[in-house]
């Protein structure tokens, strides 16, 4: 008996210290499933809207009660007494309820914590861990029959080293400088050569007169360093003073996040290099320059989300030689998504579930993306919980990355070790 038999929300703290939507799903056989909305800084224009209060009297306006309201009063009714197996129907309701494009009636934010908590629910209720239910989920709702059932899979860490951007107080333009351990055996060993990296980066960025242990809030180290390009320089060099090969145990990915260094005139204002300002094309010949120099073998947001023409030019320059991401760009929009596979722009998606708003479209991006043959990197945001939701749903659809932040902060750490469990299983 997986029927709901009560929805309840409740205002919690991110790792930013900001309120945010906790949803407790509870079935009839007892079964109760739980689930905590996360929050991103440097978000899309065309994500799921997260609503907040705006009454400055509680947490500076960011107070999320008239969501939890939301759910106490309007989506747990709707979903009441529907079977939490049937994910779709239950997220079809949901979407019925907020009927706007960007959940701007109710909220993505408590549309997506009742989303995921059904779906802890059913795995409960189906006694399987949830990545198998999500592999349960995602299979059905592939349009191809033929293929070989996906199976879930062990995702590689794609790990943050040195943040900037809004994460880190501007000391960078360039978000994130991260790290994969590519050639791992197995995922206890990535672990253990993403903190070995991690830790010598602390000691060069220390011994360098920079403060080496001051952390961003995704746990990536935030130095004020010279410019972005030395960001890469230092993570090239820890990757070697751990006594890794780069480029062959351990590449390197950039998140440069550059909607948000965007002027209006369509160029980029790159404020840590005495306020230099590229054209999309010079950005792109500065992003293919150090593809040459440095092993790295993703990118993205190397362009802002409305520049379809900029990323065009870039997948043809750069796309059969690394991983062209789109974050910002796609918001893990299935029409986003498309459009930009008609456009021949980017490889690969970011998978952020608070993008969208529902598992059923998360789900529904993941399997248009790769049915034209993106790979997928399921991600996490700027502001965490202890939630470990998306550690499961990484290896639920098998996609082939994750990027959950460093290596330190309970909030990251909650996610790294749940893989580790579910390393066991698998
Ligand atoms: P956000 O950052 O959660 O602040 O959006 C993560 C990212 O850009 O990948
Ligand atoms: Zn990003």
């Amino acid at each position: 008996m997986s029927h709901i038999s009560n929805v309840f929300a409740r205002e919690v703290l991110d790792s930013r210290g900001k309120p945010t939507v906790e949803v407790e799903v509870t079935c009839k056989n007892g079964v109760r499933g739980r689930a905590i909305v996360p929050s991103g800084a440097s978000t899309g224009q065309a994500e799921a809207l997260e609503l907040r209060d705006k009454d400055c009297v509680r947490y500076d306006g960011q107070g999320v009660q008239r969501a939890v309201a939301n759910v106490n009063q309007k989506l747990g009714p709707a979903v009441m007494g529907m079977d939490a197996v049937d994910q779709q129907a239950i997220d079809a309701i949901l979407l019925q309820q907020d009927a706007t494009p960007q959940k701007s009636a109710l909220g993505g934010n408590a549309l997506l914590g009742v989303s995921l908590a059904t779906a802890h629910a059913a795995a409960a209720s189906r006694q399987v861990p949830l990545y198998r239910h999500i592999n349960h989920l995602v299979r059905s709702s592939c349009s191809n029959t033929d293929r070989e059932p996906l199976r879930p899979a062990m995702p590689l860490p794609m790990t943050n080293m040195i943040s900037g951007g809004l994460h880190a107080g501007g000391n960078l333009d360039f978000q994130d400088v991260l790290i994969t351990p590519v050639s791992a055996p197995d995922y206890a060993t990535c672990l253990e050569w993403i903190v070995r990296v991690y830790r010598r980066l602390g000691d060069l960025l220390t011994r360098a007169g920079y403060e080496g242990r001051l952390v961003g809030d995704e746990g990536g180290y935030g130095p004020r360093l010279k410019g972005n390009r030395e960001a890469v320089e230092f993570v090239a060099r820890a990757i070697e003073a751990a006594e890794l090969r780069p480029g062959e145990d351990v590449t390197i990915a950039l998140d440069v996040a550059a909607t948000h260094f965007l002027q209006h005139d369509g160029s980029y204002r790159l404020i840590t290099e005495q306020g230099t300002t590229l054209t999309s094309a010079a950005m792109i010949d500065r992003l293919e320059a150090w593809v040459d120099m440095f092993p790295i073998t993703s990118i993205e947001d190397g362009l802002a989300e409305e520049d379809w023409a900029g990323w065009q030019a870039l997948t043809q320059r750069l796309g059969d030689r690394i991983q062209l991401v789109g974050d910002d760009l796609f918001t893990t929009n299935e029409h986003r998504i498309v459009k930009g596979i008609e456009l021949g722009v980017g490889n690969s998606v970011l998978i952020k579930v608070n993008q969208i708003g529902t598992l059923t479209e998360a789900l529904r991006a993941i399997t248009v993306a790769r049915e034209a043959g993106y790979s997928l990197v399921v991600s996490a945001r700027s502001g965490e919980t202890e939630d470990t939701t998306i550690a499961d749903l990484a290896v639920g659809v098998a996609a082939e990355q994750i990027k959950i932040g460093s290596i330190v902060r309970s909030e990251r750490l909650a996610k790294y070790n749940q893989l580790l469990r579910i390393s066991e299983d698998l």
